[in-house]
């Protein structure tokens, strides 16, 4: 009797023990087979590339269907992406949009599909938490603002500048012009002498850069670039002009991608801000707390550092 007594509490402590783990996975999102949609606008760059790699990673680890489109610097595509993803009945849209006021429209049909999105890196023509759930980017304004800081202290605070922006349209470039633009206008003899897009890329910067090189090329004495890759391209095009970039020319940026923070240990870099692309596991952290039916704040801001001549070699092996 007593035998039979003791196997029945076996039983029924191990069932207890299973559903108690039940209940606990019960709330995680591979429990719930929840699938993502990622719309990325392009997925060319070190810094796209560390972004997709972040999220897809990820999805991954936790075990959660992603499913990934890129839209190859294309702004119908990446709507039409968007559809697709709407089609594919997916739980959330992870969207990196490229312009602004166009993928106002993915906003659009993903809210009338009840599909939340998470905006990544950039924003898009809406608001949180009616047009979409929240933004996860870094603060451009910020950014910037330290760009021209390190900019006016390089140059003592004069300086003929050469400002390489991003995407026209896109959030980003907007507002890191803007950042910029604060704390130069504080400097009487810090003036930007041209302002032209070369939409973040390498090639496009070294052909800008080439022909304000020809039009101003004695005039200039310091680059700001919106991003890395831009600010590698005035590089090779300073150089190819016999030009001495770091000495004869001044040059900041933002990113914090490997080949600049190489550009700093060898001096034609003056400083890049960071902009952390690896934002997988907040992103999926925030789509926990939205399943677990928790507020989400509109924004949520990545904190990035500042990379010198101080700290570049610390940091070189590590970044993207
Ligand atoms: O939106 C983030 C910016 O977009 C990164 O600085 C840039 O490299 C990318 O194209």
């Amino acid at each position: 009797m007593r035998k039979i007594y003791s196997l029945l509490m076996i039983v029924i402590l191990l069932m207890i023990g299973c559903n108690l783990r039940n209940l606990k996975e019960e709330y995680t999102s591979e429990d719930k087979g929840i699938v993502v949609g990622f719309s990325q606008m392009e997925n060319n760059s070190p810094w796209r590339i560390a972004e997709t790699n972040s999220i897809r990673s990820e999805a991954e680890k936790r075990g959660i269907e992603l499913i990934f489109t890129d839209a190859q610097a294309n702004v119908e595509k990446q709507i039409s992406d968007v559809q697709y993803l709407i089609e594919q009945k997916v739980d959330y849209i992870i969207l990196a949009p490229k312009l602004y006021d166009e993928l106002g429209e993915a906003l659009q049909l993903s809210k009338d599909a009840g599909i939340p999105v998470i905006l990544l890196d950039r924003k898009a023509k809406g608001e949180a938490g009616k047009d979409y759930l929240t933004l996860i980017a870094s603060d451009f304004i910020w950014q910037s603002q330290q760009a021209g800081k390190l900019l006016a202290e390089a140059t003592s605070g004069r300086a003929n500048i050469v400002e390489l922006t991003g995407t026209v349209g896109s959030s980003v470039a907007i507002e890191r012009s803007k950042g910029f633009k604060d704390i130069i206008d504080q400097y009487e003899e810090m003036t930007v002498i041209a302002s032209q897009s070369a939409d973040f890329t390498r090639v496009d910067a070294k052909k800008v850069m080439g022909s304000i090189i020809r039009e101003r090329g004695k005039e200039i004495t310091a680059v700001y670039a919106h991003n890395d890759e831009m600010a590698i391209g005035a590089i090779i095009a300073l150089k190819g002009a016999g030009i001495n970039p770091g000495k004869d020319i001044i040059i900041v940026s933002i990113d914090g991608e490997r080949d600049a923070l190489k550009a700093i240990i060898a001096n034609d870099l003056y400083a890049t801000i960071e902009c952390n692309p690896f934002m997988g596991a907040i992103t999926f952290d925030v789509i926990e707390r939205h399943l677990a039916g928790e507020k989400i704040e509109p924004f949520i801001i990545i904190k990035d550092r500042i990379f010198t001549k101080q700290n570049a070699i610390e940091h070189v092996d590590s970044a993207f």
